[in-house]
């Protein structure tokens, strides 16, 4: 089979080169070869914000941003919201498929019994400041782990990955809901493991003094689904954070703490927050126009609305937007969901979004549920973390057991000053 090439003629030198075309890309280091001389660095590429750069291969995730498709392991994110759960679909992104019910038993199995955390680990939360933002205490819990769990340095070893796996995805939840309570001054709950993964993480967030928390199903179904939505989105910010911080081959806690970190921003998993804060600024139906109007003139952005890789209506804000009517049922509705609504539908037909594509992304309507379950805005972040860890992992060993990886490594344009001599400070100007 004839490969695909492209030439290249550099009108510099006159030379022509052929690059060879794979899976759609051609590789940048192909490009080094293109010199002027001998001692010429060769071609780069120049690539702010990786907005066309593929930094690795990867079987997990597929996303066709033009089409809104959203596939984990190949399955439309529609059939695993409606028929899997969190902790199935977790298998399916760290394994490549569904589990057997005999796989399934013995992996929710070790999840169940790695949900306790250390005392001293509490301990180390309960020295955080009593109003402390609770993703700050996240961040830093993830970070303090890799001190408990010595044995995660072996990053080479698959048992030991398969026991960070285990540790990772069962305690977040335990950290997030001790996190909240600190928050809220109450006694932190252990875990029980007779509940769902997401029954338990709604027991450790909300159990007052009654022997066993009773969720809503329809609450504890709601939020699995979200957990569904928000575990794996290829090579978002967080998820290369995770794989740059691991390329330097340092353990999984680590890698995490900083992945965690990147997902706080209000560009990423603050963006749901923000929406909040956006829709109470807004303040009432009649004063969306007024708003968009704002935003048109740069005064603003519309948060939850575009992406970097969707140019169409995101398929997990779609699913989201169904589930806040089953939530709604239970909790009452949620009377900022009005504003959100008048804000999309005239988004939609106004041309400054239709132009550039924007439409709402998953973090346009979540907030909404959040806050209708009972989640305080500074706790989304937190929740947002918790089913990445799945995504973040498989990206993890994927990067590390593909042998074309490194450690990450951009390259730079300089354009700062040539050499120069040193001043003293007396002579300075
Ligand atoms: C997600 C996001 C960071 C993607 O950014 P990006 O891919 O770098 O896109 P750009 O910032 O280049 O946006 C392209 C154009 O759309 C505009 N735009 C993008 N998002 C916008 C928004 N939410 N509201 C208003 N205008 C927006 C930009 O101003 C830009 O306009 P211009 O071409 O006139 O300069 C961006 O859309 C955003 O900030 N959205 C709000 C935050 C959010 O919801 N984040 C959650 C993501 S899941």
């Amino acid at each position: 089979m004839a490969t695909q090439t492209l030439s290249i003629l550099d009108n510099r030198t006159g030379k022509k080169y052929e690059l060879p075309i794979a899976d759609g890309t051609i590789k940048a280091m192909d490009l080094r070869q293109i010199k002027v001389a001998d001692d010429d660095f060769g071609l780069m590429t120049y690539d702010p914000a990786f907005m066309n750069t593929a930094s690795c291969k990867s079987k997990i995730t597929f996303i066709d941003g033009d089409k809104g498709i959203l596939r984990y392991r190949g399955y439309p994110i529609e059939q695993l919201a409606e028929k899997s759960t969190f902790l199935e679909v977790a298998y399916l992104l760290l394994y490549g498929e569904l589990p057997t019910k005999a796989q399934y038993d013995e992996w929710a199995e070790n999840i169940t019994m790695h949900t306790l955390i250390h005392e001293n680990i509490k301990k180390l939360m309960d020295a955080f400041h009593y109003d402390a933002h609770p993703m700050g205490m996240l961040i830093s819990t993830i970070g303090a782990l890799s001190t408990f769990y010595t044995d995660a340095k072996d990053i080479h070893n698959p048992e030991s990955r398969k026991k960070q796996t285990y540790r990772l995805i069962a305690k977040m939840p335990t950290i997030a809901a001790f996190a909240y309570r600190h928050s809220v001054g109450r006694p932190y709950v252990y875990p029980d493991n007779n509940l769902s993964y997401t029954a338990n993480f709604m027991s450790m967030l909300w159990k007052m003094t009654e022997l066993q928390f009773q969720a809503s199903p329809v609450l504890v179904k709601a939020l699995d689904v979200l957990f569904i939505l928000h575990a794996d989105h290829e090579q978002n910010c967080s998820a290369s954070a995770m794989r740059g911080i691991g390329s330097s081959h340092v353990d999984p806690y680590s890698a995490m703490a900083g992945a965690a970190a990147a997902l706080y921003g209000p560009l990423h998993g603050g963006a749901n927050e923000e929406v909040l804060r956006m829709l109470d600024i807004v303040g009432t139906k009649e004063k969306v126009p007024a708003f968009i109007k704002d935003v048109k003139e740069g005064k603003g952005k519309l948060m939850g609305f575009g992406h970097r890789v969707y140019k169409n209506y995101d398929p997990r804000a779609k699913v989201i937007k169904t589930l806040a009517d089953e939530v709604f049922e239970v909790t009452g509705r949620n009377p900022k969901l009005d504003i959100a609504l008048e804000l999309e539908r005239i988004a939609l037909e106004d041309e400054y979004f239709v132009k550039r594509k924007l439409y709402p992304n998953v973090d346009f309507y979540s907030g909404l549920i959040y806050q209708a379950m009972g989640f305080p805005v500074e706790m989304f972040p937190v929740l947002f973390s918790i089913p990445p860890t799945v995504g973040w992992i498989a990206q993890w060993e994927e990067m590390l057991l593909d042998g074309e990886q490194k450690i990450a490594r951009p390259r730079q344009v300089f354009l700062g000053s040539g050499s120069r001599d040193y001043v003293v400070m007396s002579k300075r100007k």
